[in-house]
């Protein structure tokens, strides 16, 4: 082996051991660097006879090449070295379990609201939505519920300590008839003057607030209000609609209703309505659900229809109670506690 193969392998090995570019770089300078070794022999040419110079010559660009070609392997070298490790440090293991995002549901009260809506619904009721905070006179007044007149006490309500551009008194609704006035009188204005009616078939879900507080009672709880007036309805239908109602409602035809008389400023005759399933862990207990009646012909006037022509029913009912009902909860105050360990439950 000469000279140069020495020196050319002498230039493999010092670039084989370089682990980075600026290692390289540095091993490249001593070979081909200003004072690297390939460059002195070059520069060493110039001493030499003119017919030597041009073999030696030869020779050492050949071996500056071969030095050139090893640096560019190394080069190569390190950088697909570089390339694999940024690729496997940057690789993804598809094997590892993905990480779930928590998963949110809808709260029970608010599902048996879609489902009240929804049975209703294809029953043909509207779906009327509407203030929480009334005036004094649709709350009580124009459901027969005079100024005054003790039966205002059945709903002790939270009064707001303002009145409206009319001077009435407004006050958190105790109920969501409210919203049916509303709906009446707008569907009364509508067709006014005109020989026929279309029924008005309406629900009007929501939060409603009275002075109470117990395992059964919130201070804010829901109601699902129901008005079908026109010219030939009847208690027969009541029954019909709340039996088909309940029976959807409950996944159930093995269930009795039965109608007890009560009493309501705004019907007359007044009605509970009760349940009972005949089988289950609730079989043969009567429940009450709802509170019905015929609409008293001075809620009818206050609708704007006439008494002698217009005739129908209402109802009330607790989307919380049938909530506890139908998932078997016995404490109103677990829906409102807003405890995740309770709420998840009901997730599906
Ligand atoms: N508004 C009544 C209540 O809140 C329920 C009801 C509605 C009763 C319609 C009869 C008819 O207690």
């Amino acid at each position: 082996m000469n000279d140069l193969d020495q020196l050319v392998q002498a230039a493999q090995a010092d670039f084989g051991v370089a682990t980075s570019p600026a290692e390289l770089e540095n091993a490249k300078a001593r070979y081909l660097g200003k004072a690297g070794r390939v460059t002195e022999l070059l520069k060493g040419l110039a001493a030499l006879a003119p017919e030597e110079k041009k073999a030696r010559g030869a020779e050492i660009n050949a071996t500056k090449q071969r030095v050139e070609a090893a640096l560019q392997a190394r080069r190569q070298a390190l950088a697909d070295a570089e390339l694999e490790a940024q690729l496997k440090a940057e690789s993804l293991d598809v094997t590892l379990p993905g990480r779930a995002r928590g998963v949110g549901g809808l709260h029970p009260v608010s599902r048996t609201l879609e489902r009240i809506e929804q049975i209703f619904g294809s029953m043909g009721f509207d779906v009327a939505d509407g203030p929480e905070i009334e005036t004094d006179w649709m709350s009580f007044t124009a459901l027969n519920n005079p100024e005054n007149h003790p039966a205002r006490s059945m709903q002790d309500t939270f009064y707001v300590d303002m009145k409206d551009a009319e001077g009435r008194w407004l006050n958190l609704r105790p109920h969501t008839s409210p919203m049916q006035v509303r709906y009446a009188r707008m569907h009364a204005a509508k067709y006014a003057g005109q020989e026929h009616m279309p029924e008005i078939r309406v629900i009007a879900p929501g939060r409603t607030y009275r002075v109470d507080s117990d395992a059964t009672h919130s201070p804010m709880f829901h109601q699902c209000e129901g008005l079908w007036i026109g010219e030939n309805v009847s208690f027969k239908d009541l029954k019909s609609v709340f039996i088909d109602f309940f029976r959807t409602f409950f996944e159930t035809d093995d269930l009795q209703l039965r109608f007890r008389p009560s009493f309501f400023p705004f019907t007359e005759p007044s009605a509970e309505v009760d349940i009972a399933f005949n089988s289950g862990p609730l079989k043969g207990r009567w429940l009450e659900v709802a509170g019905s009646g015929q609409v008293h012909p001075n809620v009818v006037r206050n609708f704007g229809l006439d008494p002698e022509k217009y005739i129908g029913f209402a109802f009330g009912m607790g989307p919380d109670r049938l909530t506890m009902l139908r998932y078997g909860v016995n404490d109103l105050r677990l829906f409102f506690d807003g405890d995740l360990r309770f709420l998840s439950q009901f997730k599906s």
